[in-house]
């Protein structure tokens, strides 16, 4: 159902969960990519006369309230974002929150503090979620799901909530699903996935998935050092999960199978430390010096895979190539985006997924604009494409409860 569904909005009270889960220095957004995202449904509930409560997670606080998770800042930004002003309670279903809903005119816009100041959202039983659940609940009228980005997290107010109010997909859920469809029910193709990312140990679901689906797999990030030992290759100082080095080579071996082309580094940026001033050199992929880490793909390696993306219809990417925020470590992320961009202009479809490499691209200079899609959701969108019930989805398809 969308909003539509929801009849007359005006002067009902709308929970929206949104995911506005940025990261901060500070009280500094660096990345304010999923405030944006977030704000057309917003705009069209409060255009409707909707009294608009927003909620929302920042970080992982452990159930208590902590001034550095505040969302106080992202209210704040959230109203410049939407030309209005937005207003901000300082607790979550506690006495402000209610008074503010109470002052709350049609149209208004409110932002309650990070629901996970609360331990009863991010409880592991349904009764452990239950109480805080229905406390939001009796905040309002009816209850829009648009988070995408927490979709695959059972949680009060993206999976409890739905089964207490009626319900809604909000318009970013609604793209989000509709764009990751494309790349899960037939893709054009070739079909190529680019992974990167520290740990290969939080991508095994999604390769073992994908090596029934893409034609190609481009591996780069901190998890290559798994593949390079799996294939017997001497790795240094660089990351590396030991005990994942079976199942990857057991990858290897289907994906040859399967006919699925495994493309890896040739070459890597090898330093003497995880730091932007460190002595580094390019190596070739089995020359890597034994006192020396694996800080990012090479030159080489950033045409190649570059070569392998020029002639995709479909191209997924999670996981920057390499230590992108350290300069010396960025341009294997930066050649990987430019081969995107690159694909894009011929009509190719593209989708960034994850709110690191969302933030990757943007700080590296690109515009959202330059890609097909970029995804809100990092564990979300590997999730969906891995095959895995999202409960926050599965939810919104069932009957009202209410
Ligand atoms: C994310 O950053 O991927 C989402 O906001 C979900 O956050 P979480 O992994 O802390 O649940």
């Amino acid at each position: 159902k969308t909003t539509g569904d929801l009849g007359d909005l005006r002067g009902k009270r709308v929970l929206v969960r949104s995911d506005l889960n940025v990261p901060l220095d500070g009280t500094t957004i660096t990345d304010d990519g999923r405030i944006r995202a977030s704000a057309p449904t917003i705009a069209a509930l409060s255009e409707q006369g909707a009294r608009v409560i927003v909620c929302a997670h920042l970080g992982r606080p452990k159930g208590a309230p902590e001034a550095k998770y505040s969302l106080a800042p992202v209210a704040t930004r959230l109203g410049e974002v939407l030309g209005r002003p937005v207003a901000f309670a300082g607790d979550t279903v506690g006495p402000e929150a209610q008074a503010a809903v109470a002052a709350l005119d049609d149209g208004d816009v409110l932002l309650l503090e990070n629901l996970r100041f609360n331990a009863g959202e991010t409880g592991k039983s349904d009764e452990e979620r239950a109480e805080f659940a229905g406390a939001l609940a009796s905040m309002a009228d009816v209850f829009v799901s648009d988070g995408f980005g927490v979709v695959h997290r059972k949680q009060a107010s993206v999976y409890d909530v739905a089964r207490l109010l009626p319900h809604a997909t909000g318009g970013l859920v609604a793209t989000e699903v509709d764009v990751l469809r494309r790349l899960t029910k037939d893709p054009e193709r070739p079909y190529a996935v680019v992974l990167g990312g520290a740990k290969v140990s939080d991508k095994l679901g999604v390769i073992g998935n994908l090596l029934g689906t893409a034609d190609r797999l481009l591996i780069g990030g901190g998890m290559v050092f798994t593949f390079l030992a799996a294939m017997g290759l001497e790795v240094g100082k660089s990351l590396l999960e030991a005990d994942q080095v079976d199942t990857v080579k057991g990858y290897l071996e289907r994906a040859e199978k399967e006919g699925v082309e495994i493309v890896l580094p040739v070459d890597i940026v090898a330093a003497d430390a995880f730091s932007a001033d460190a002595p580094h050199d390019v190596v070739a992929v089995d020359a890597i010096p034994a006192d020396r880490m694996g800080l990012d793909i090479g030159p080489e390696s950033g045409r190649l895979f570059a070569e392998r993306l020029a002639d995709c219809r479909t191209v997924f990417w999670n996981g920057p190539m390499g230590a992108f925020e350290m300069a010396p470590f960025a341009a294997g992320t930066k050649a990987v985006a430019q081969a995107l961009v690159d694909v894009t202009r011929t009509g190719a479809l593209t989708v960034v997924g994850g709110g690191d490499s969302a933030a990757a691209v943007r700080q590296l200079g690109f515009a959202d604009s330059d890609f097909g899609h970029i995804s809100t959701g990092g564990g979300a969108s590997l999730e969906y494409l891995e095959g895995k019930e999202l409960p926050g989805l599965t939810v919104l398809d069932e009957e009202d409860h209410a």
